[in-house]
């Protein structure tokens, strides 16, 4: 028994033509062209027996005969006069009265287009409700994962696959103040839950990060500002260093190196041997001769940047013998401007984190303890919780990319290390993305680099179990390698043209026509695309039980109280200490 049942007379309309997955309905009388609206759903006769084709009402064209010429392209598409009356409608599934012992399932695929005469009616009233309750079903899912519900019929719950959503990589967009933190909150609160889930989520202006958000299965980290250099047992307390040690040979030098310097090849020459040097003897010097034998200038291994800064000064002020008395050595007074920006790097406190290390963050465990923390999940377990949020908040901007590409790099090169069979999934969620995953880049510059591990994530990272969630408010300056990589879109509403058309671009074509609705979107409400929902369409997104610090602030509201909770002095004396706390 089919669940739409429909009469012939029911019928809004016959198919005038058809391309791939774009129709043109003719509907007759005009009474029932009023009733319909964009965004509706429309069923069509599929010429499969059992089966009918699922279609989303795209464009309404009334008959007119002295109105202007609208919608030419449109009219231009159908071969139309405008004279017709006619709705433009994007195919998306298929309904299948019956597989196997399943009824009324629905499918994204099309095994069928309609043939041209098919009738076509429109999914309204108790229709509507009893098809979205099909596609609602969470029968698939072993914990559903729920995100809303759906705008075209309120009472039905709008549920993401959750496999697809984080396999190959997923967006959230929208402009400021439409809902985006609240979404991410709400997908946060439930993956929280999982006995096993993983992913981090990286807090660029600490939202997430205030005592408020706080439930079971999430854990706070920070990266540490400069008044948490003199606490002990840092990591424990949640409080990330990233030792300098860490870093590649090329992103020390985007940091270090200063390209215009005629001197810059001898310098970077210089730095990587003994770099390279310092870390063989270290391992040397632990009993790990073989070990410093096999390894490269990149190898996570300790070294200490002192000794690095010592011996470029001797090379910088050696005197070598020469025929008749001492000469200058080969490299005299071509490091001096190399060694003092390593020297105020390295004593600048807002890089504390970076170089300001403790003798255990100087050791080979270090980096496994450092992995475990932001790797190891499980939810018996309170310190290995499986949704871990880290505050950027206090990373100097200017090495923000370097910084969360950093911890990116690491998570994934622990990924790709591990053997295939035990490889647990993680995702990244990556707030405020465009400041670190951006369209446009200084070349050259330690941006590039944060940059990169993020491509190779969104290249390779399925292979590996890896995936990200882009989350952005500028989706137009958001690097387009990468999100050309993610499969599904959830986005709210975009204002601005430049934003709305990255989006476009990034649909298939015949659901292009669906970012129309972007710019008119309400707040909350999200345009969902991608394999991982059902139906590409509009959703209110569920309010997350906990919810993050609002950015949007009420001017008017706050200027209208009679008190002023700001306290300047307070404000003042972090920003000396460069510390909130
Ligand atoms: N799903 C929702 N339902 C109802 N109100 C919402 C929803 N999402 C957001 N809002 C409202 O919009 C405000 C801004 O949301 P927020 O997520 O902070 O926006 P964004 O991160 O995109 O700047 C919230 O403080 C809340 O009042
Ligand atoms: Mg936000």
């Amino acid at each position: 028994m089919s669940l739409l049942n429909f009469n012939t007379e029911e019928s809004i309309g016959s198919v005038y033509s058809v391309d791939t997955a774009t129709l043109i309905v003719k509907v007759n009388e005009l009474d029932k062209l009023r009733k319909l609206q964009v965004n509706h759903l429309v069923a069509i006769q599929s010429a499969k027996a059992g089966q009918s084709l699922i279609g989303i009402i795209n464009r309404i064209t009334r008959k007119t005969a002295d109105e202007g010429k609208e919608d030419g392209e449109l009219l231009e598409f159908s071969g139309l006069s405008n004279t017709e009356n006619i709705l433009k409608v994007n195919l998306i599934g298929t309904l299948i009265d019956r597989i196997g012992t399943k009824t009324n399932v629905f499918k994204r695929n099309l095994d069928s287009v309609p043939e041209i005469e098919a009738l076509c009616f429109s999914i309204e009233g108790d229709n509507i409700t009893k098809f979205m309750q099909t596609i609602s079903s969470t029968s698939n899912y072993t914990i559903p994962l729920q995100i809303g519900r759906y705008s075209i019929s309120e009472n039905a719950h709008a549920y993401l696959d959750g496999n697809k959503l984080f396999q190959r990589h997923a967006v959230i967009v929208g402009s400021t103040g439409s809902g985006k933190s609240w979404c991410v909150a709400n997908l946060i609160e439930q993956i929280a839950k999982l006995p096993m889930a993983n992913c981090i989520l990286f807090d660029i202006h600490g939202e997430y990060s205030t005592p408020s958000f706080q439930a079971n299965g999430i854990q706070h980290f920070r990266i540490a500002n400069p008044s948490d250099l003199t606490q002990d047992s840092r990591l424990e307390k949640g409080i990330l260093m990233l030792p300098y040690w860490l870093l590649t040979y090329e992103e020390m030098l985007a940091m270090l190196l200063d390209r215009s310097d005629s001197n810059a090849p001898n310098q970077a020459m210089l730095f990587s041997k003994i770099v390279f040097k310092e870390k063989q003897e270290y391992l040397t010097s632990n009993g790990e001769s073989t070990l410093a034998n096999i390894i490269t200038i990149d190898s996570p291994v300790p070294y200490k940047i002192e000794n690095v800064i010592n011996e470029l000064k001797r090379l910088d002020e050696e005197m070598v013998a020469g025929a008749r008395a001492e000469k200058q050595g080969a490299f005299f007074g071509k490091l001096t401007r190399f060694i003092q920006r390593l020297e105020s790097k390295s004593q600048d406190k807002r890089l504390g984190f970076l170089f300001d290390l403790t003798t255990d963050e100087i050791e080979t465990n270090w980096l496994e303890r450092l992995s475990i923390s932001l790797m190891a999940c499980s939810l018996q377990n309170p310190i290995n919780a499986g949704v871990k949020i880290i505050d950027f908040s206090e990373v100097p901007s200017d090495i923000l990319p370097l910084v969360v590409g950093l911890v990116a790099r690491l998570v994934f090169s622990v990924q790709q290390w591990t053997m295939r069979a035990q490889q647990h999934p993680i995702s990244l969620l990556c707030d405020e993305a465009h400041l670190y995953i951006p369209e446009r880049i200084n070349h050259d510059s330690a941006s590039e680099l944060g940059l990169k591990s993020f491509e190779r994530i969104a290249k390779e990272g399925r292979k590996y179990g890896i995936s990200l969630v882009v989350i952005s408010q500028r989706p137009a300056e958001v690097n387009r390698t990468v999100l050309s990589q993610c499969n599904n879109f959830i986005s709210l509403r975009l204002s601005n043209a430049e934003d709305q058309a990255v989006i476009k671009k990034l649909l298939p074509d015949n659901l292009a026509g669906l970012t129309d609705a972007l710019p008119v979107l309400d707040i909350g409400e999200a345009l969902v695309v991608g394999d991982a929902s059902l139906l590409p369409t509009r959703i209110h997104l569920n309010e997350p039980t906990l919810k993050p610090e609002s950015a949007t602030v009420k001017f008017w509201d706050e200027w209208c109280k009679d008190t002023n909770k700001q306290e300047i002095t307070v404000a003042v004396n972090s920003l000396i200490r460069q510390s909130k706390i």
